[in-house]
């Protein structure tokens, strides 16, 4: 019973050992041939291969002699021998890679890994050899400038890497001019967006503008001229920051005076300038009457236009009666401006009976008419 286990072991070696060289033999790659170059492979090792190129060639990995291996059936690069002046693959950079230049052959742009920063952004093949470029550890930033009327989208943080962003966005739908988004370049903040809004034009009574215009950008000045009789101080200017006029306008002069007297009457003010009366109406005194529908009288330009008048009444006394032989009143009364006022006459005797008339008494301003009694 032992010899067929170990005869048995024998057939299962020979059948796995010849496996793996039937497979071995599947898998090999191809022949090699090298175009100015030279190749040499040692029997036992048919896998790797090693290869030189003729004078004036170099491999195109940039030694003087390289290999290329086998595996599964293909080599692990194209053996490549290129002009000594050519430069062939990138060397490789600590903390970044290079990119070859779409345009120029000659070329390569350095990308280094976030954080980092190279001197270079572009390296070049120098009569064979690319140059050498270093991504160092870039600087970091602070906290990001402060810019008016805007915030930044993101957490204050105490350092900010190299090649970080922040984002600006300006307050109140402000208008921003610049790039909102901006990098830490080695400890430098890229330039800084600005938020800007323009102002709208003033609209006030008492200035002219040097140039008249609806709207005025961020840090326009604008030009004004006070108008007679606030001129005092002839002009001045405004300044547009941020959407608000910086200022006020200051136009003084020969305001208002206070408003003209009118005789038993007297004023309300009903708008006011600071301490300035601009605007007033009139009121009479008892049983006078203004000479016109009572409204708003202005003061402009300096100038109060021309008040109403207070009309006197009629003052009737039964002294006046008793001339003009009106029935009789015990006491005096007053008859105001455009009003009357109904009264009989004294009894008479005429043609054999008693009689006495109906009168109508006017007014105006201060004026009694009295129809005759007789
Ligand atoms: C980064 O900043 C440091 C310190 O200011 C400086 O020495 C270095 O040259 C800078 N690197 C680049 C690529 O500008
Ligand atoms: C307003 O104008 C004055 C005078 O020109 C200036 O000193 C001041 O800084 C301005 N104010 C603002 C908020 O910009």
């Amino acid at each position: 019973m032992r010899v067929p286990v170990k005869f048995l072991g024998f057939v299962f070696w020979l059948f796995f050992f010849n496996c793996v060289r039937c497979q071995a033999k599947q898998r090999s790659c191809r022949d090699l041939s090298v175009e100015n170059g030279l190749i040499h492979s040692h029997p036992s090792n048919e896998e790797e291969i090693f290869y030189t190129c003729k004078t004036g060639y170099k491999p195109f990995t940039g030694n003087w002699w390289d290999s290329v291996t086998c595996s599964k059936g293909s080599w692990s690069e194209e053996p490549r021998c290129i002009r000594e002046e050519e430069c062939g693959a990138f060397p490789s950079v600590h903390h970044g890679k290079l990119k070859q230049s779409p345009r120029d052959r000659g070329t390569a742009e350095v990308e280094c890994d976030p954080g980092f920063i190279s001197t270079q952004r572009f390296i070049t093949c120098i009569r064979g050899t690319w140059e050498k470029p270093v991504c160092e550890v870039g600087v970091s930033c602070n906290i990001p400038p402060k810019v008016e009327y805007a915030f930044i989208t993101s957490k204050p943080e105490e350092l900010y890497a190299h090649g970080s962003s922040v984002t600006y966005v300006c307050q109140n739908s402000l208008l921003m001019n610049g790039k909102s988004t901006v990098f830490c370049r080695n400890g430098t903040w890229e330039e800084t967006p600005t938020c800007e809004a323009k102002c709208q034009k003033p609209h006030k009574n008492f200035i002219t503008l040097l140039k008249e215009k609806e709207e005025y950008d961020n840090k326009e000045v604008l030009r004004y001229k006070c108008i007679e009789p606030y001129n005092e101080i002839p002009e001045g200017e405004w300044i547009c920051e941020n959407g608000e006029w910086n200022g006020t306008f200051v136009c003084r002069g020969k305001i208002c005076p206070p408003p003209p007297y009118v005789e038993n009457g007297d004023y309300t003010a009903s708008k006011m300038d600071g301490s300035e009366i601009t605007e007033v109406y009139y009121t009479c005194q008892p049983h006078y009457v203004l000479n016109m529908k009572q409204r708003y009288y202005k003061c402009e330009k300096g100038k109060w236009e021309t008040p109403p008048k207070c009309l006197k009444p009629c003052e009737i006394t039964p002294e006046i009666f008793e001339v003009h032989n009106v029935e009789p009143i015990r006491e005096k009364f007053y008859l105001p401006h455009g009003k009357t006022s109904e009264r009989y006459c004294k009894y008479y005797y005429s043609e054999g009976r008693w009689n006495r008339r109906f009168i109508t008494l006017t007014c105006s301003d201060g004026k009694l008419t009295i129809p005759p009694c007789q």
